[in-house]
């Protein structure tokens, strides 16, 4: 298949569909013509395991006291070095890709200024976190360019791996692609007590596709039906990276932040992972995976010992969905020495929550409408601001059907709640799937249940595709929950 074929026709009507190179150039410097040999350096397809993972800095707040931290970030158009010898514009917080992380503590409010010093409307949104509706990145709380906004984020979940990109409305394709991601970890005092793999051992790690025009900017091609996929991976911004591991414990935490492209992930040969945790905290307990998948905008985290390796080994991560030059996500070389192993692989880890039982049912459907314009629909509609498409009632949990009709899959995500699969396409979750959850991923022609709950704020919130480019163009809807 030729990667540069526009695999969706017939999108001219869409307005969505809006040249991805004004954005990629804007803030570019002028980097010339590149050479015949540099220019097939650079279109790729890239050799793996070149670089040294990146780990994205953690922010620093401006002010904080026991109960509050404060942090500042700017969105900015800024040159990433993604290729040797080339320059990449990007969009990123701090003008970075990935973005920083930030830390946060379970209880304590984080407060973000976030300062929007790019040309476009953005928004912010922090994804798995319980905000009120106006922190939340509704796409009807946009910051101007120039403009600031500050989001509240009182970090009522559980220790989790979050993160933080931008909503703007019908462009989440576009600006996530550009590099607007980031991690958000937040932590409590029970993951503390479970003597997990800590600092350089507990690693995070941002995987998306991407693909490259000849002077090295990111190129983008619009694909409604499936959504962008990219001929080359990234993790934390990085083609492909290597990483050199002691012989201990290391906790992983994955996230597909990609636009549309799926993941089954498998380490060496069919070695195990532990897994942990998923989107919103850590499972009751752990359990062996030999193959994780992770659909746009989910995470999971793992355990894995490396002293079960020799020194030399090296460890390739593999995605057992991906084709010749995706593949390869990264790769793990294990170094000699461990030093004093404090870590451990804890037996119990958070009780199950009793959660009251459903008061109402809701079925969705998700489907593909072809005329006048394509657009995929949820229910038949595609988003509509100032429509509320239903009104739970705070602290209850209701039982949400998503019905799925086409031909794609649907990383289905809710803002401002959490939520547990009760089943897949009438049977039982997969284990993995089985802690609380934000997004769930309904395949071709099945049908998930799934039971929110409506725990803390009232207000309007959206529930979306996370295919970037599904939610975008518009399968998404709107909740009020209401006192
Ligand atoms: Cu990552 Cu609307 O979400
Ligand atoms: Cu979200
Ligand atoms: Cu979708």
């Amino acid at each position: 298949m030729n990667r540069r074929e526009v695999l969706w026709h017939g999108v001219t009507g869409a307005a969505i569909i809006c040249s991805f190179d004004k954005l990629a150039t804007l803030g570019a410097r002028p980097s010339g013509k590149p050479a015949a040999a540099r220019r097939r350096e650079v279109t790729g397809p890239f050799r793996p395991f070149q670089r040294d993972l990146p780990i994205p800095r953690t922010l620093t707040p401006v002010s904080r006291t026991r109960k509050r931290e404060y942090y500042e970030v700017t969105m900015r158009e800024a040159i990433a070095e993604i290729l040797p010898g080339f320059q990449t514009p990007i969009m990123g917080y701090e003008g970075s890709y990935p973005g920083p992380t930030i830390r946060a503590r379970h209880g304590r409010l984080t407060e973000v200024l976030h300062r929007n010093a790019t040309g476009r409307e953005l928004n912010v949104h922090l994804h798995g976190g319980i905000q009120p509706p106006d922190s939340d990145g509704h796409p009807q709380d946009f910051i101007p360019p120039g403009g600031e906004r500050l989001y509240h984020f009182p970090n009522h979940g559980r220790a989790a791996t979050l993160w933080y990109h931008d909503h703007a409305h019908g462009e989440t394709h576009l600006t996530l692609y550009a590099g607007l991601a980031a991690f958000y970890l937040l932590e409590d005092k029970r993951e503390r007590s479970l003597g997990l793999p800590r600092g350089k051992f507990d690693v995070p790690l941002m995987i998306q596709d991407r693909a490259f025009n000849d002077d090295g900017s990111f190129l983008y091609e619009p694909n409604l039906d499936r959504g962008f996929y990219g001929d080359t991976i990234l993790v934390n911004g990085a083609i492909a990276p290597r990483m050199a591991v002691k012989r201990r414990l290391y906790r992983l935490r994955f996230l597909n932040a990609s636009n549309a492209r799926p993941y089954r992930l498998s380490l060496g040969n069919g070695r195990p992972f532990i897994q942990i945790g998923d989107d919103t905290g850590l499972l009751p307990k752990p359990l062996v995976r030999r193959k994780i998948s992770l659909q746009p905008a989910e995470r999971v985290e793992v355990l894995v010992d490396f002293s079960d390796y020799r020194p030399g080994t090296k460890l390739v991560l593999r995605n057992e969905l991906g084709g010749k030059s995706t593949s390869a996500v990264m790769r793990f070389d294990v170094e000699r020495g461990g030093g004093k192993e404090e870590a451990r692989i804890p037996r119990r880890m958070v009780p199950p929550q009793k959660v009251p039982p459903p008061v109402a049912e809701r079925t969705w459907t998700l489907n593909l409408m072809g005329a006048p314009t394509p657009m995929w629909t949820l229910s038949d509609l595609g988003f509509g601001m100032d429509r509320v498409d239903c009104r739970p009632r705070l602290r209850t949990t209701e039982l949400w059907r998503f019905v799925n009709e086409s031909q794609r899959i649907h990383p289905m995500h809710l803002h401002g709640v959490h939520f547990h699969v009760i089943s897949e396409n009438g049977r039982k979750p997969d284990p993995a799937d089985r802690g609380w959850k934000d997004t769930v991923a309904v395949m071709p022609g099945e049908t998930v249940v799934v039971r929110p709950y409506f725990t803390h704020y009232t207000g309007r919130y959206v529930f979306h595709c996370h295919a970037a480019e599904h939610g975008d163009l518009s399968m998404m809807g709107q909740m009020e929950v209401v006192a």
